[in-house]
């Protein structure tokens, strides 16, 4: 029988996310203090045989998308190595997919080299388009990089390209049509995060969070929006462009989970897996990696994993407990 990661509610998960270092380039307000935060100590990061070896494991498990993450991905010396072993995979259901995620500093230079790797789609952060406000937002002066890395990834053509911005009331809310044609000057696709409450500093709260209502209002005074059916498991609801085949899409994490359809497994830096971007507890791969443990007990790790995996965030719930780790050290 085909070996899955099915959870207690069904959910037969699909998709691995590795965050490949919690380091940043940016200090993004949002996330983390301008001092940054307390790194993870180098002794305890995955060797990439290590995380090779593990994204192997999954693959026979039936995850067939593996998204790299960070911190930022490309701060990891040996990034482009880890995209072609990872894309060499030949899993249970087929060639692994290899994506990820990335701030776009360093994509004028890695970006050939990481297309020649493999690495399949690509999603980049940026949350204005303003130089200024890129600087004060992310206390650094890197707008002008990370617009040459959306360029450079423009050119690769690797698609779907995917830029994601958070949007926040009074800091980037005044500037979501501007956002949206700048994507579609660079063939890309914008998509707006609601905020979630995963900040280092714990300062997240419901009246900064723009919501998707209030995005669609905003951007509806400009576009024609029409929704585009058949979103699966995706967390980004999309809708076409006055009435073109481009696509701008909300990812309303907060007001309109999509934890029911939920497919992902996560894989920090330090070796511990997560069920949930929310979830209190990990399940610690390093013993077993240590001791010189098989592939069987790495599997059972993610069989255990996914067991324990609960319905939902529960955000929206009274009882709701931020997770000690920040979104630098889940990789979103
Ligand atoms: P695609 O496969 O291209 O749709 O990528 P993605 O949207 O899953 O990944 P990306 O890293 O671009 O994430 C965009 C936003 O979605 C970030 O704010 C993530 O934190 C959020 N996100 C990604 N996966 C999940 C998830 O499983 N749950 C929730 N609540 N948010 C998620
Ligand atoms: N809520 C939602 N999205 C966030 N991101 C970072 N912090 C948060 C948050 N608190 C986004 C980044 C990036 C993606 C990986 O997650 O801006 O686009
Ligand atoms: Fe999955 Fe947790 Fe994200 Fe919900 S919040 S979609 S359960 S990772």
């Amino acid at each position: 029988e085909p070996r899955e990661l099915v959870d207690g509610f069904g959910r037969v998960h699909r998709d691995l996310r590795i965050s490949l270092t919690d380091k940043c380039s940016l200090r993004c307000t949002y996330c983390m203090p301008a001092e940054g935060v307390e790194w993870l100590a180098k002794s305890s990061i995955l060797s990439t045989d290590d995380m090779v070896r593990i994204a192997h494991i999954a693959a026979d498990w039936g995850i067939t998308t593996i998204r790299l993450t960070g911190g930022e991905p490309l701060l990891r010396p040996d990034v482009v190595d880890i995209v072609r072993r990872i894309a060499a995979i030949e899993g249970a259901n087929g060639p692994m997919q290899v994506a990820m995620t990335t701030n776009g500093i360093r994509l004028p230079e890695l970006m050939e080299p990481l297309a020649a790797a493999g690495l399949h789609r690509l999603n980049i952060s940026l949350d204005t388009v303003r130089p200024d406000r890129f600087h004060e937002l992310t206390r650094r002066n890197k707008f002008d990089a990370v617009a040459e890395g959306i360029r450079a990834a423009q050119k690769s053509g690797l698609r779907p390209l995917k830029i994601n911005a958070v949007a926040m009331r009074g800091v980037n809310d005044d500037e979501l049509v501007d956002l949206v044609e700048f994507a579609l000057e660079h063939d890309a696709q914008m998509r707006f995060i609601e905020q979630m409450p995963l900040d280092a500093g714990h300062t997240w709260d419901r009246q900064t969070m723009v919501t998707q209502e209030e995005i669609l209002a905003t951007l509806r005074s400009r576009f024609r929006l029409t929704p585009v059916p058949g979103r699966g498991g995706a967390p980004a609801e999309l809708w076409t462009i006055d009435d073109t085949p481009h696509t701008v899409g909300v990812i309303a994490s907060v007001t309109a989970p999509f934890c029911g359809a939920c497919d992902r497994l996560r894989l920090t830096a330090d070796g511990q897996l997560r069920n949930c971007l929310f979830s209190l507890g990990e399940y610690d791969l390093m013993p077993i990696l240590r001791a010189g443990g098989g592939d069987d007990e790495l599997a059972e790790m993610l069989r255990l994993c996914i067991a324990n995996k609960l319905p939902g965030h529960g955000i929206n719930d009274p009882s709701f407990l931020q997770p000690d780790r920040g979104m630098n050290a889940i990789g979103g």
